[in-house]
């Protein structure tokens, strides 16, 4: 199974377009620290490709990776479709980018395809373009991602933690919204975690944490009161929905005593990690655990 890290970058990217703090003024000024938003490209056969999550930088985020150009016919495109992980804003804008296509395959939970369609109005806003064709992503037992897709997909359910926009939409508060992904090489039985949004670490999570190969996890901030210390938020990391990496809460101890190879993604701009010359750095590698960057590839 081959892996591409389109992006590593919580909601509003790295340099962000209202934001002048250090991280997004250190990434003007040094555009080798540019983090686009947080996505994975995942090889299903040769010449298809999924998406994990529809960024609002999906388009670059296509040019800069050549296994994704269309080509050699004038509209053949290698993306088979898109999974979600969870409803943000910040991992599904990309969908609306996709409408030049005749249809887009979605791989949703119910609450995530609710949220779009009811939320978002994706259906009404995107049908007069594009069909779009769901496919709910299953919580019990893997399956195929399409007949000849080299990997299975299944959902290890996180949180009931809904995007902003859809506060009052209705609704069971299962945790189906936010989801961790499994992915599983057919061939190896090699597989990937991927959870960019962990506003809690359940037992399930923890299972299939210890099951995996490979483990990609939420690193938006680096300690719990990052939001309040950097003047932006009034609320916490835990309380805004993402577990801090450091700290007696914190998933670095949790990644650490994984056997698995553990990365840390969705770093927001606040995060220390995006200064290359952070202490924060070698506090992670003393434990074993990266930061993934984009453009990376991933074998599994
Ligand atoms: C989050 O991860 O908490 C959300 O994506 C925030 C956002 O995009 O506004
Ligand atoms: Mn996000
Ligand atoms: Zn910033």
């Amino acid at each position: 199974m081959r892996v591409r890290v389109l992006g590593t970058a919580a909601g509003g990217g790295v340099p962000q377009w209202n934001c002048a703090c250090p991280g997004c003024s250190g990434a003007r000024a040094h555009p080798e620290r540019r983090r686009r938003h947080a996505s994975l490209a995942v090889r299903a056969a040769e010449g298809r490709w999924y998406l994990v999550n529809a960024t609002p930088d999906l388009g670059e985020q296509i040019e800069d990776c050549p296994e994704l150009h269309p080509g050699p016919e004038p509209r053949r495109t290698p993306l088979a479709g898109v999974i979600l992980t969870d409803a943000e804003l910040d991992h599904t804008l990309g969908i609306a980018r996709l409408r030049e296509a005749d249809g887009v395959e979605l791989h949703t939970t119910a609450p995530v395809r609710r949220a779009l369609l009811t939320g978002l109005h994706l259906g009404d806003v995107l049908t007069p373009y594009t069909r779009l064709d769901w496919h709910e992503l299953p919580v019990e037992g893997p399956r195929p991602a399409a007949a000849d897709a080299g990997f299975t997909l299944d959902a290890v359910p996180v949180s009931a933690k809904r995007p902003r926009y859809a506060t009052g939409l209705g609704g069971a508060d299962d945790d189906a919204w936010v989801v961790a992904l499994r992915l599983t090489d057919r061939a190896t039985g090699r597989s990937l975690l991927y959870a960019p949004a962990l506003a809690a670490w359940p037992d399930t999570f923890q299972r299939a944490a210890e099951e995996a190969d490979c483990v990609i996890v939420d690193g938006t901030f680096w300690d719990d009161e990052e939001p309040r210390r950097s003047g932006f938020g009034s609320r916490t990391a835990t309380a805004m929905g993402h577990l801090p990496i450091d700290g007696p809460g914190g998933t670095a101890r949790r990644l650490a005593a994984l056997g698995a190879r553990t990365l840390y993604t969705h770093l927001n701009n606040t995060n220390p990690l995006n200064d290359p010359a952070a202490p924060q750095h070698a506090v992670l590698a003393g434990r074993g655990i990266e930061v993934a960057a984009d453009g990376m590839v991933i074998e599994l």
